[in-house]
């Protein structure tokens, strides 16, 4: 029994030493080690020996058993080494290679005009608030002095979003208007506020006219601000936005909630003020709408107009690149083709 064990462990253990794949492996253990292996036949068959041959023959074979498992398991521990070694080998990257190239996202070119006017603003000392773009109909007519019926609502054409007891009240702001009252309401003067936004307009679109789009509103509300305060303030702005040598020019124009009412122009900045097709032969270029709050707008917000005044201005966004780059459809801001949005 002994010399069986001594031969078994000597084939064994030569076996072991020529495998090199662990299927091999799983075999050489299956037939020393497994339920049917020749090792554990021997350990099963010990019950059959006299007392003290067991004892001897029974330690020496546990200590074959404890030597094949150690084997076994270096074995194992090499030849798994030696498989990942391999697979590291075949799938090795190489990282000196050039990657593939890495296409720079860019802003909107519109988000890139609202973000130029900001910042003149800022640099001005306006602080810069947002407001819902679903908004009530007393914050976008009623509270800028645009009653219920007044012919002045078909300034803005507007989606209706519900009514209430058969009387219209909630809809998308036409304009950032709105947002004059909602901050008033908040704040008490001194006020130096620009809002930035959408607003929608229930219009058919076309090449001038979307029926989304963005404005920005202005608004200072102090003791003592004139006409003069918002002249020169917006004269500032088309000089930072537009070139230093940029002239403006104020016109009455109406909206209920400024009195007196202005627009604003520029000169062609192509033609410099001679008259091309951009200007449409004018020399000047409609940038904005203004004017004084009106004391009707303060009184609304409980700030007595005898102390207080202030201006507000309101300026559509698109306009800007659109005239700057010479785009000739405003739908494709927001007709998402990249080849077009590429190119700012
Ligand atoms: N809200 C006006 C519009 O959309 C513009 C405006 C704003 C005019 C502020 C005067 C003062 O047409």
């Amino acid at each position: 029994m002994l010399k069986e064990l001594e031969d078994l462990k000597a084939k064994a253990v030569s076996e072991l030493g020529s495998i090199d794949n662990l299927e091999e492996l799983e075999k050489w253990r299956v037939r020393y080690l497994g339920r049917k292996g020749s090792l554990t036949a021997i350990l099963r068959g010990l019950g059959e020996l006299p007392v003290d041959e067991r004892r001897t023959t029974g330690a020496i074979a546990n200590q074959t058993k404890v030597l094949l498992e150690a084997d076994l398991k270096l074995k194992e521990e090499a030849l798994k080494s030696k498989d990942l070694a391999a697979t590291l080998e075949q799938t090795r990257l190489d990282i000196t290679l050039p990657g593939y190239p890495v296409s720079l996202g860019r802003l909107h070119p519109v988000t890139q005009t609202l973000r130029e006017i900001c910042n003149v603003f800022v640099s001005m000392g306006f602080q810069i608030v947002e407001g819902p773009e679903v908004e009530w109909d007393y914050y976008n007519f009623e509270a800028l002095n645009i009653p219920q019926d007044h012919p002045a609502r078909d300034m803005w054409a507007t989606f209706w979003i519900d009514t209430e007891g058969g009387e219209r009240s909630r809809l998308l702001r036409t304009h950032t208007s709105p947002m004059q009252i909602r901050l008033m309401e908040k704040t008490r003067p001194p006020i130096r506020a620009l809002m930035p936004g959408r607003v929608y307009r229930y219009e058919a679109t076309d090449a001038t006219h979307e029926s989304m789009f963005y404005q920005v509103e202005g608004l200072a509300i102090d003791r003592d601000i004139t006409m003069s305060d918002l002249k020169g303030t917006l004269f500032e702005f088309a000089r930072r936005l537009f070139g230093e040598s940029r002239k403006v020019r104020f016109r009455c124009d109406y909206f209920p909630f400024v009195e007196p009412g202005v627009e604003m122009a520029i000169d062609c900045f192509i033609c410099q003020g001679a008259g091309c097709p951009l200007c449409k032969n004018t020399g000047w270029i409609e940038i904005l709408g203004a004017g004084m709050v009106h004391p009707e707008v303060l009184r609304r917000v409980n700030y007595d107009p005898e102390v207080y005044t202030g201006f507000a201005f309101g300026m559509g966004v698109e306009r800007i690149p659109l005239l700057r780059y010479g785009i000739d459809d405003i739908r494709l801001f927001y007709g998402n083709d990249l080849r077009f949005l590429k190119q700012f």
